[in-house]
């Protein structure tokens, strides 16, 4: 296992980034807040297939949490997530404070683009403001080459990719295919919170997403049936409330009224007190 270095300094990560690339790598970063699972590790993986060096980071952003939500709940795992990391040949992780973060008089936050305000942004107002800011400090931070987001956050993704390309930030974008547990689960940190009876009922979510892709690739190209179905599917599978369950444009994430390939299905849903989000992107054969 290759030794990993834990950085903590904004300061000092930038210059070892700096050397690795003095030397002609290139270098990947993996932003993420920790309780880390299988699907972070696919994006070191495929960070380590593209790059000479990999830094991840871990940082639970307090600006991305709403004043209702449980910024306290949320799992930190930092001892196992650095074993893992190390384990997955990680050069570099770097795991700041609050206070290298947001030191005080911090007050400039990024207005995160039109793509932010539907979906996601319409339930968790203040979201992506906290996080088009926090990625663009990380990326600022890192001065890497490419930055590694998943799938699984499609809204976050489309948020970063406009963020990147309207502030002229230079580092590229990569998106890796949700990791899904045998049963269809998309991985999540908040997987942890469902009981097992939770977790039965919350796997009405991938399939309700495999049938809305069955029914369009079988020709059904009216998107408010396949919404309403979706919707249905989703609460006769057991889940407490949805959120959202809409056929999009993947590009602007506007609603589809007559389905087009691609298009991306987005589902937010509560299982008891846990919210999960999940995605799928229908391209054409
Ligand atoms: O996807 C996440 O884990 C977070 O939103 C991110 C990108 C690390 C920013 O805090």
């Amino acid at each position: 296992m290759s030794k990993l270095e834990v950085i903590n300094c904004a300061m000092e990560l930038r210059q070892q980034v700096s050397r690795w690339r003095g030397n002609g790598d290139r270098v990947g970063v993996v932003p993420t807040m920790g309780a880390l699972h299988a699907g972070h590790l696919c994006l070191v993986s495929a960070a380590k297939t593209e790059c000479q060096r990999v830094i991840a980071t871990i940082f639970v952003n307090p600006t991305q949490f709403g004043p209702t939500e449980d910024l306290g709940k949320y799992p930190r795992t930092l001892a196992e997530d650095l074993r893992l990391l190390a384990a997955e040949g990680v050069d570099a992780v770097f795991v700041p404070s609050d206070l290298e973060m947001y030191p005080p008089g911090f007050s400039t936050f990024v207005e995160p683009p039109d793509v932010a305000h539907q979906w996601e942004g319409a339930f968790r107002p203040t979201h992506f403001r906290g996080v088009a800011t926090v990625v663009l400090k990380l990326i600022n931070m890192a001065q890497a080459d490419v930055a590694f987001f998943g799938q699984k956050d499609f809204q976050q993704v489309a948020v970063v990719k406009h963020l990147v390309a309207d502030l002229n930030v230079p580092c590229e974008i990569a998106v890796v295919p949700t990791v899904r547990d045998a049963d269809g689960l998309a991985l999540s940190s908040r997987n942890r919170f469902l009981s097992p009876e939770e977790r039965k009922k919350a796997l009405a979510i991938p399939r309700a997403l495999h049938d809305a892709e069955l029914a369009i690739r079988s020709g059904q190209r009216h998107g408010y049936k396949v919404m309403n179905d979706l919707n249905q599917h989703l609460i006769q599978g057991g889940v407490d409330h949805v959120e959202y369950a809409v056929a999009a444009n993947p590009d602007d994430l506007t609603v589809m009224v007559e389905i087009r390939f691609p298009v991306v299905l987005l589902v937010a849903v509560r299982v008891g007190a846990t919210r999960l989000i999940d995605n799928i992107l229908i391209e054409a054969t």
